[in-house]
């Protein structure tokens, strides 16, 4: 008897499932009240303009594929904010593609760019797709494990160091799924000058949570140097900052070829995004920089609540600037990253994600997001504080 696996491709086998949906299924299966500061999502609903432009497509009988590449006019909304935001034009017929999530554009460049063997730098902790979409394409993970002392930013010597002739790609994700670090204008100019010294190697710039950042409130990204704006492919989408994450809806943009390349995928695999989620992002991007400032308001107060709350409980917090995660320290506890969330799961009934899932260099620390209300929030830094003593005092 086999349980099946050896059917399974060998790549498939060889990537571990993601170890935060162990935490989510078990929260599932708790009985009574359980804050979750677990989930990577909004808690607000999407904004009823942006809404209502999706149900407004169907009332019109919008209910067709799209164009492959995604609707002109979405097309073009998406670059127009991207012109305003980054002040970097790109071609809406040529350089963007509209996918399902960003998740998609992941999946899409992995299989675009690598052949077997190449190596795709990585900077970790980082959002878990990374590596599993590298390894799905036949690529070889370089990880560069990000330090705490350094604000877990990349540093130009580490980058420098991680790079081979195998290299293809580096994907950065910045503002950091789980570190809640970012990266400023000059941090990212000491990497466009290690980049420009390797010109073959593509850049991926995950730019998820760009407007989730509380120091600087306009983005800062390698295309805006022009120097790597040619090889650089920006993955975003909706899901974080417009509170969007169930339409699924998300975009590329970056030079011509790795476009192309990517629309053929999702041509053959997609076909292409779904059409009510493209009226609304025509909504979002064109109307919804008042929406987008109010949540980002919003998340600054949790942000400041929450990081009160870690260092009321005695736990070490670095500060972090963006997305919608703290990443505290769980050293000197005598316990590793799993077991104290599940304990505090089990003990204590709130839900937090163990540091390892986003990589090694994650262990000695859970991620916290504060993408959930304030009394939960208030609640549950109570509850750590709880569970912390008492774990001093085992
Ligand atoms: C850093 C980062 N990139 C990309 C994604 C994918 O988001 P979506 O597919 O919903 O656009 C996520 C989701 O958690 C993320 O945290």
């Amino acid at each position: 008897m086999t349980d099946g696996t050896s059917k399974l491709s060998e790549v498939v086998n060889k990537v571990p499932p993601s170890a935060i949906r162990r935490f989510f299924d078990l929260a599932n299966e708790m009985k009574g009240h359980v804050i979750s500061l677990s989930i990577g999502e909004p808690d607000f609903v999407t904004p009823w303009s942006i809404r209502e432009a999706g149900i407004n497509s169907l009332r019109e009988g919008y209910t067709h594929y799209s164009p492959n590449s995604g609707y002109m006019e979405a097309r073009e909304a998406i670059c127009s904010y991207i012109q305003r935001r980054y002040g970097v034009s790109y071609s809406s017929k040529e350089e963007c593609l509209i996918t399902v999530g960003g998740s998609e554009g992941l999946d899409l460049v992995a299989r675009a760019l690598i052949n077997p063997g190449d190596e795709v730098v990585i900077v970790e902790p980082c959002f878990v797709a990374y590596k599993a979409t590298v390894m799905f394409a036949h690529g070889v993970p370089v990880v560069i494990s990000t330090k705490e002392e350094n604000d877990y930013k990349l540093m130009p010597e580490e980058l420098e160091a991680a790079i081979t002739d195998k290299t293809k790609y580096i994907i950065l994700g910045y503002p950091s799924n789980p570190t809640g670090a970012v990266m400023t204008y000059d941090d990212l100019k000491k990497i466009k000058d290690v980049l420009v010294k390797y010109p073959d190697i593509t850049i991926i710039s995950d730019e998820l949570y760009c407007e989730l950042n509380y120091l600087d409130s306009k983005p800062s990204s390698l295309i805006q140097f022009p120097e790597l704006r040619d090889r650089t492919v920006m993955i975003n989408g909706f899901s974080k900052s417009y509170a969007m994450t169930g339409f699924r809806i998300g975009y590329s943009v970056g030079p011509k070829s790795i476009i192309a390349a990517m629309t053929k995928i999702h041509q053959y695999c997609i076909m292409s995004a779904p059409s009510t989620a493209q009226f609304a992002v025509i909504e979002a991007a064109s109307n919804g920089d008042s929406c987008i400032e109010e949540m980002r308001n919003e998340y600054n107060h949790r942000r400041r609540v929450l990081l009160k709350g870690l260092s009321d409980a005695g736990l070490k917090c670095f500060t972090p600037y963006g997305a919608f995660y703290a990443f505290p320290s769980i050293e000197g506890l005598g316990i590793q990253s799993d077991e104290f969330c599940e304990r505090f799961l089990l003990e204590k009934k709130v839900a937090i994600v163990p540091g390892k899932a986003f990589g090694e260099c994650g262990e000695g620390h859970v991620r916290i997001s504060y993408a959930a209300s304030i009394d939960d929030i208030k609640d549950a830094v109570v509850r750590l504080k709880e569970f912390v003593e008492e774990l001093k005092n085992a």
